[in-house]
Parts: C-alpha cells; structure tokens; sequence
C-alpha cells in the first residue's frame, strides 16, 4: 500500500526532468542537423550556378572572338560542356530550329535588357537541370539577344537528397541520444533527491531523529548536498532537543522526588492532628508550608526552563536601567537584611526583549547575591553603557570546583545544599540571556565573593 502510494509521487519530477532534458537535447540534435544540411544544399546549389555563370561568361567570349557561329550547343547528352542557346528579343528573328532549351517572355525580357539574369530549374529530357538567362553582351549593337546555358543537375540533386538523408539519420540518431542521455540525467541527478526523500520518510515513519542522509564521499558542494547537509544539521539540533526534553524531565521528576516524599510524610503527620502536641503541628504545618512553596517554585521554574525561544510578537526595545533599578528595588523589599547598591552609567541604549523574562533573569542573580551574603553585606550592580550588568556579592564566592557547573540545572554546590533552592535558577537565567543573544558568566569577584556578568551585545 505505501509502495503503491510513493510512486504517483516520485515519478513526475523524474520523468518531467527526462522529458526535458530529452528535449533539450533533441532540439540541439535537429537544429544542428537542419543547420548542417542547409549549409551543404546552399553550398552544392551555389557549386552549380557559379559554373553556370562561368560557361556563359565563356561563351560571351567566343561569340566575341569566332563571332555568332556557336549559337546552338549540344543538348542532347546536356551533359558538360553545358548545353547553350541564343535567344533574340524579338520572337520575329527566332531561327528556324525550334529552342532546346524553354523560352518565355522573360527570356525575351532579359534578350531586350528589361529585367536582369535569373536562374530556373528546368527539366530536360527527363533530367533535373538548371539553367541561366542572362544578356548577350558581346553581340553587335543592336542586336538584342539573351543567352541561356543549362547543366544537368543530377548530381546535385543527389547529393542534396544524401545529405538529406544523412543529416535525418544523424538527427534521428542524436534524439534517441537524448533521450538516453536524459533518463540517464534524471536518474543520477535525483539519486540524492532519493535519498533524501527516503530518509525523511522514514524518521518521519519512525520518530527517528538519529538517522542521517548519506552525505556521498569527498566534499563536493552542490545544492542537493548542502541541502542534504542542512537537513543533517536540523536533524542534529532536532536530536538534541529532543534529548535535552527528556533529560529535564527525568532531571525534574528526579528532583520533584525528595520533596514530595517530605510533602507527603508532613501531610500525613498533620492527618494525625489529634495525637500531635500544640508544638509539633505548628512545625509540621510550617514544614508543610515552606516544602509547598518550594516545589511551587521549582515547578515554575521548570515550566519557565521548559520554554521555547521568544516569541517575536512580545519582543520590545526594552531599557534595562529602569529595568534593573525596578528588580533592585524589589530585592531591597525582599531582602531587608541585605544592603544594594547600584551604579549606573548614562547614555544606554534599549536592547530587544521580552521585559518580564529579562527581569527574571535579573531577579534572579539578586537574590542568589543576596542569599549568600553574609547578614549585613552589601550587593554591588552597576550597569554601563556598554550593556554590561554586573552583580557582585561579599558573599564565600563559588569554589573554582563549582565554577563550570553553576549553570547546569538542579546543580547546587555542596556549600549551598542548606540554603532553600533548587539549582534551577542559574540555568534558566542563562538560557534567557543566550535567547536574548546576551552571554552571562560567573567568576571570583577579587577579594572574595562572586561576580556575575551580563553582556549584550554591542
Ligand atoms: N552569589 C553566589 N555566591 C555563591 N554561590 C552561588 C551564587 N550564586 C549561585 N551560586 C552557586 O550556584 C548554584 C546554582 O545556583 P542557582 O541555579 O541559582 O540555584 P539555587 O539558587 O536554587 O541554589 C548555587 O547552588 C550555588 O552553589
Ligand atoms: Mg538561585
């Protein structure tokens, strides 16, 4: 049934492709054999009208040094030499032979010197034959004749008739050429069109996005092989992101595992109110409280990670100073402990964002700041016209051990394990910059704490 149903598909783009370069081909063939031919009839033809002009210039020239006594040639053979006649315009002075060779009024017309030399194709005694009219110049004055030289065209017309023949045998030859040579061409030259189709069929019959196009040995580089290669590509991120999903969901249902364990073991505990003391339901509901609130937050998280790149629509030109005076604000409420500072440098430029996503970000790198910091200790941003961001904490900075690890999800260092957290929050504000095209690292502010910057680009 599907090997039924692929072939109206396939086919036409491989037969309309043989049929034209079949004929392509085919006209080239024609037109060189018709050309070819023209050519050699023009050339057989002109052979035997410049030796008809010859005889009768010949002639001209005996009549003008033996006088009028050659008026009649031999056409009987009308073999050469050539088979002549004169012609007087006036019908009245006609010999008393009758004419070998056709008379009409145009012959008397040229004799009479009103109209040019012509050439015709006669028949004579059953033979093609072609013959010149043209004036008598050498007679005396007065005496107005035409001369007329015919010669047997047998052999031209015959060697007209071969080359006829010939060129059509070529022609005939050079279209069935072509048309090999055109499902030859169709075939090779949409063998990776094949290929490529086949493939895609078959990841998009098995979900496979492992599976790769043939790419054919040595780099040659013509479209269909870009094509194919670009295809790889997108296979490629396609892989990854597919991997990358499933990895954050096994990473997610791992975490969500421990604190829903807590969660339940709390819920359960405060099902047996009765049998609690007034203390141990306080700290079993406070417990119950802050684990809600954690996994609220990881999920959030999660589904914020889970995200796609921005959408256009939502994209403005955003100012980040307002931007971050408004996250630093917010951090002052939140943490009340904690002092921030912030510089910022004049003359910046909007950069292209969604706000809301770039104030998470942000947010984000506060309240780590502000997390880590010893009570009392001050968060230091500034913000330069250059689109930098820097967050500075005096906090015990991140062990150079920790530091290629900070952004990869749910990673947490050894160090933080007792603060609240679910080391999604460094990995979701990285994922934010890069869709913003921005880059953000983290390094060892000197003279301890850590230093977090965020750059757009120029
Ligand atoms: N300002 C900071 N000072 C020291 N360590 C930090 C700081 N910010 C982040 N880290 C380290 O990076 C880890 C990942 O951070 P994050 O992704 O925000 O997760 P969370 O804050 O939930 O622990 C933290 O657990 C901590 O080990
Ligand atoms: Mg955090």
């Amino acid at each position: 049934m599907r090997a039924h149903a692929r072939w109206p598909r396939r086919r036409p783009l491989r037969t309309r492709l043989a049929l034209a370069c079949t004929a392509a081909v085919a006209l080239v063939a024609l037109g060189v054999s018709a050309a070819a031919f023209s050519i050699v009839r023009y050339e057989l033809e002109h052979q035997l009208d410049l030796h008809l002009t010859q005889q009768a210039t010949l002639l001209q020239q005996q009549y003008r040094d033996q006088g009028p006594q050659v008026v009649y040639g031999e056409c009987n053979y009308l073999a050469a030499p050539a088979c002549t006649q004169i012609v007087p315009a006036d019908p009245g002075k006609d010999p008393a032979q009758p004419y070998l060779l056709p008379v009409t009024p145009a012959t008397r017309q040229v004799a009479a010197r009103q109209r040019a030399g012509y050439f015709t194709d006669i028949v004579i005694g059953g033979h093609p034959a072609r013959m010149l009219t043209t004036p008598m110049t050498a007679a005396p004055a007065g005496a107005r004749q035409a001369v007329q030289v015919a010669l047997r065209a047998d052999t031209v017309r015959e060697g007209v008739q071969q080359a006829g023949e010939l060129m059509a045998a070529v022609a005939a030859a050079g279209v069935l050429l072509a048309a090999a040579l055109g499902y030859a061409v169709a075939r090779t030259g949409l063998a990776p069109v094949t290929r490529l189709t086949r493939t895609a069929e078959r990841i998009a019959a098995t979900r496979d996005a492992g599976l790769r196009i043939e790419l054919p040995p040595g780099r040659r580089e013509d479209e269909l092989t870009r094509l194919a290669g670009s295809f790889n590509t997108m296979l490629g991120e396609l892989e990854q992101s597919v991997a990358a999903q499933r990895r954050l969901v096994a990473d997610a249902s791992h975490e969500l595992r421990t604190p829903l364990t807590a969660l339940r073991t709390n819920a359960e505990l405060l099902s047996r109110a009765d049998r609690l003391t007034e203390s141990q339901r306080d700290r079993a509901a406070a417990a119950l409280r802050r684990q809600l609130r954690e996994v609220t937050g990881l999920v959030n998280d999660l589904i914020e990670l889970a995200r796609d790149e921005e959408p256009q629509p939502l994209l403005e030109q955003v100012r980040l100073g307002a931007l971050v005076t408004h996250c630093v604000e917010a951090a002052r409420d939140h943490w009340p402990a904690v002092g921030f500072t912030l510089e910022e440098q004049a003359g910046e430029r909007g950069v292209p964002g969604v706000p809301a996503r770039l104030a998470r970000l942000v947010s984000n790198l506060l309240d780590n700041a502000a997390k880590f910091s010893p009570p009392g200790g001050q968060v230091e941003v500034w913000l330069t016209a250059g689109l930098e961001l820097t967050v500075r904490d005096h906090g015990p900075g991140i062990a150079p051990e920790d530091l290629p690890y900070v952004f990869d999800r749910f990673y947490r260092a050894s160090a933080a394990r007792a603060l609240p957290g679910s080391g999604l929050g460094l990995a979701m504000a990285r994922q934010i910059a890069r869709a913003h095209g921005a880059s953000l690292t983290a390094e060892a502010a000197p003279g301890g704490g850590a230093l977090f910057r965020l750059r757009f680009p120029g």
